[in-house]
This record gives C-alpha cells, sequence and structure tokens, in this order.
C-alpha cells in the first residue's frame, strides 16, 4: 500500500476574498483552542493510525501563514510524533504574498516545511484589487523571488476568470509566475458560484469577465505555454516540472488513504470517507468535550469505489486503466453512458493509450461534464 497522507486545516485569514468559499474566519480570538483541538484530534485519531507510515503533510487553509512560526512548529512536531511520518516526508504549506518573508521562510523551513503553495492569482494590480486580495503585484513578485531563492520547492496559484481579467494580463501573469522559477503551477477556473458577491456582479457586469469561449481558447493556449517552458499537465488544474508533482494532492485523486484533520476537513480512512463538521464553535466544542468532530462517517461500498476510481483518476493525465473504464460503463446498463462514452472517444474527448482512458488537452475543457457522469 502507498504511504498516507495528513491534510490540516488551519482556518484563520486576515480578510476574505470576495470569490472564496473555503471554511475559514476572520476572527483570530480562538486560534489557542483551535490548535489544542487539533491536538487533540491528533490524539484521537492516533491508534487508527499504529503501524501506518504517512510520507505527506499538507497544511491548508485558510491562511496558514497567518499562524506564527511557533505555531506551525509545534503542530508539525505533534504530528510527527502521534503519527509514523517519514523524514523525507512532503511537508505542504499554504502562505499568501504578503507574509512571505527571509525571516518567515527561513522559520517555515526549520519547522520542516519543505514545499510551499503561495496564492498569488494574478500578477495584476486591478484584478487583485477587484477581489479584496490584500497583496498587489509587486508583493507577490518579491515573495516569488523570496520562495525561490530559499530553496523550498514552490507551487504559485492562479486564477483564470477574474473580473478584469483579459487575455494579455492572464498570459502576463503566468508569464511572470514561471518566470519566478516555480516548479508546480495550480490554475483554477473562477468559481463564480461559490459567492453571491462574485455571481452578482457577473450578472450586473458581464463585460468584466472573460466569457465562456475566450476562457477555453486561454486554457488551451495557457495550456501549450506551460509545456514549452517544461511543465507537464498531470492533473486538470496542475502543471508541475519533472519530479515535482504535489505528492499529498495525488493521493486525493488515487484514493490512496488520508487523514484530515481541522474544522471542515475529509479523509478517506479504512474504506471510509469521513468529513468533520464546517462549523467552528461545534469543531472545538466536540473535542474540548473529548469527541470525535465528524458529521459524516459512510462505508465505501465496492461499487462507490470503482465509480470513485473513475471520476477521480480521470483528473489524472495518467488516466484509468481502460478495462475497469469499460467495465463499469458496461455494467451500469445505462445505454445513454454507453453511447456517450463511446461518442467522447469518438470525438476526441476522451482518448485511449496503450491500456488507460484519458483526457486530451481539449477534452479537459468539459470534464465538469463528463465527470459528472460518473459522480
Ligand atoms: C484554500 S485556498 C487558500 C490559499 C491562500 N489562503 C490564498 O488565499 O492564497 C487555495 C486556492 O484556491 C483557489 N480558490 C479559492 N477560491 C476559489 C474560487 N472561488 N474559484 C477558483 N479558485 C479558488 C485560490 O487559487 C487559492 O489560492
Ligand atoms: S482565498 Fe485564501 S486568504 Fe482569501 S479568504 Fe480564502 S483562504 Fe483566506
Amino acid at each position: 500500500m502507498s504511504a498516507a497522507g495528513l491534510y490540516v486545516h488551519l482556518p484563520y485569514c486576515a480578510t476574505r476574498c470576495g470569490y472564496c468559499a473555503f471554511v475559514v474566519t476572520t476572527d483570530g480570538s480562538s486560534r489557542d483552542r483551535y490548535l489544542e483541538a487539533v491536538e487533540r484530534e491528533a490524539a484521537i485519531l492516533a491508534p487508527e493510525a499504529a503501524g501506518v507510515a504517512f510520507d505527506s503533510i499538507y497544511l491548508g487553509g485558510g491562511t496558514p501563514s497567518l499562524l506564527p512560526p511557533e505555531t506551525i512548529a509545534r503542530t508539525l512536531a505533534t504530528l510527527r510524533a502521534r503519527f509514523s511520518v517519514a523524514d523525507d516526508a512532503e511537508v505542504s504549506f499554504e502562505a499568501n504574498p504578503e507574509d512571505v518573508t527571509v525571516a518567515a521562510v527561513a522559520n517555515w523551513a526549520s519547522a520542516g516545511v519543505n514545499r510551499i503553495s503561495v496564492g498569488v492569482q494574478s500578477l495584476a494590480d486591478v484584478e487583485l484589487a477587484a477581489v479584496g486580495r490584500r497583496h498587489d503585484a509587486a508583493r507577490a513578485r518579491a515573495a516569488l523571488e523570496t520562495l525561490v531563492r530559499s530553496g523550498l520547492s514552490v507551487s504559485g496559484d492562479l486564477i483564470l476568470g477574474l473580473p478584469g481579467q483579459t487575455r494579455e494580463s492572464f498570459l502576463a501573469s503566468l508569464g511572470g509566475l514561471c518566470e519566478a522559477g516555480v516548479e508546480h503551477v495550480s490554475i483554477y477556473l473562477l468559481e463564480t458560484e461559490k459567492t453571491k458577491t462574485i455571481e452578482e456582479d457577473r450578472r450586473l457586469h458581464p463585460d468584466r469577465y472573460l466569457s465562456d469561449d475566450a476562457q477555453a481558447d486561454l486554457w488551451l493556449e495557457m495550456g501549450e505555454r506551460l509545456a514549452a517552458r517544461g511543465f507537464a499537465h498531470y492533473e486538470i488544474s496542475n502543471w508541475a516540472r519533472p519530479g515535482r508533482e504535489a505528492r499529498h494532492n495525488v493521493k486525493y485523486w488515487l484514493r490512496t488513504p488520508t487523514l484530515g484533520l481541522g474544522v471542515s476537513s475529509h479523509e478517506l480512512w479504512g474504506g471510509r470517507r469521513r468529513a468533520n463538521v464546517s462549523n467552528l464553535d461545534n469543531y472545538l466544542a466536540a473535542l474540548e468535550e473529548g469527541r470525535r468532530p465528524v458529521a459524516l462517517d459512510q462505508a465505501v461500498t465496492e461499487a462507490e469505489a470503482a465509480r470513485e476510481e473513475i471520476f477521480l483518476g480521470l483528473r489524472l493525465s495518467a488516466g484509468v486503466p481502460a478495462d475497469r473504464i469499460a467495465a463499469f460503463v458496461v455494467g451500469s446498463q445505462d445505454v445513454r453512458l454507453w453511447n456517450d462514452y463511446e461518442a467522447w472517444l469518438a470525438e476526441g474527448i476522451l482518448e485511449r493509450t496503450d491500456t488507460r482512458i484519458r483526457f486530451t488537452e481539449r477534452g479537459y475543457l468539459v470534464s465538469n461534464e463528463v465527470l459528472s457522469r460518473f459522480v
């Protein structure tokens, strides 16, 4: 069995960005209680993970970089004390550009972080301001320079579809990110339906947003530019230089066991999918009373596992075994799915490699539609 992964959600943010629908809070008053709660959760989960090897930790948020470095060090030390974490584990950490300084990066590194994912989102000031980011382009460039110089593995996030974004401004952000020397890039299509503010803005001012067709063209163009710079498109939203794929994130798509700690975190463990409560007070109260903060706990049946293997695995450019997907489609006895599957292959949305089925670059553009048929 591949080694497992550990995720910890750290929900504190200085301010909330216009597009963000993650479970976050801008009220830091519960921070100490929260970190104690995470430690209790680690203690509760540890017996379930006895004898299991872990080779990745992901501290995500929220804004982990907002917490004092001593807190990060203590959290990582707790995880290492409670779980069998490999010495050479990938330890990823989400940082916002405004928190990145030479001293902070040195502290994160000495706490054991070896990979930083930085939320650049754009390198155009108007776009950053439009969604309430706390940094401007100059700050993001400075953060990238500091991070790349530190020698840690650096990933940068961009969003395609921000208000005010144009083809040229997006490609300039992409070029700037690559030229800064990152080895991993995550590019997300702005999910406008996640927040009322952005959805409303898009309805009132459609002219501020790239059309779906323009976004689709830009998506393909961006892929070509990244390929020309030596980045492989290994997952729908992720590109990496050879060997720099996010080890932890790949576990989600391959259904490798992961434990999730913290408010709203999810996990696949012992053949069960579990999700923590997404209300911070409920999370704290549960752990303070010695209870697990679980809102959902369901065994994954064999049929569900087969389905998950397809809709998660197809996100990866490696795709899924052709015989597994064919068996699923035939076994579903859904004639429409069968016809559509044949059509996706005939139209070049999906392609067959030797023994596997995967999306083509063009196919990724309609991947939501295709994947939703397997969910
Ligand atoms: C969990 S967030 C936290 C990262 C960090 N706090 C930051 O703001 O940079 C991770 C990434 O999700 C992406 N994201 C968040 N909300 C999104 C949305 N509505 N649509 C598309 N991408 C989004 C952003 O690129 C962000 O960097
Ligand atoms: S995008 Fe990042 S900084 Fe902004 S609210 Fe979401 S988690 Fe916090």
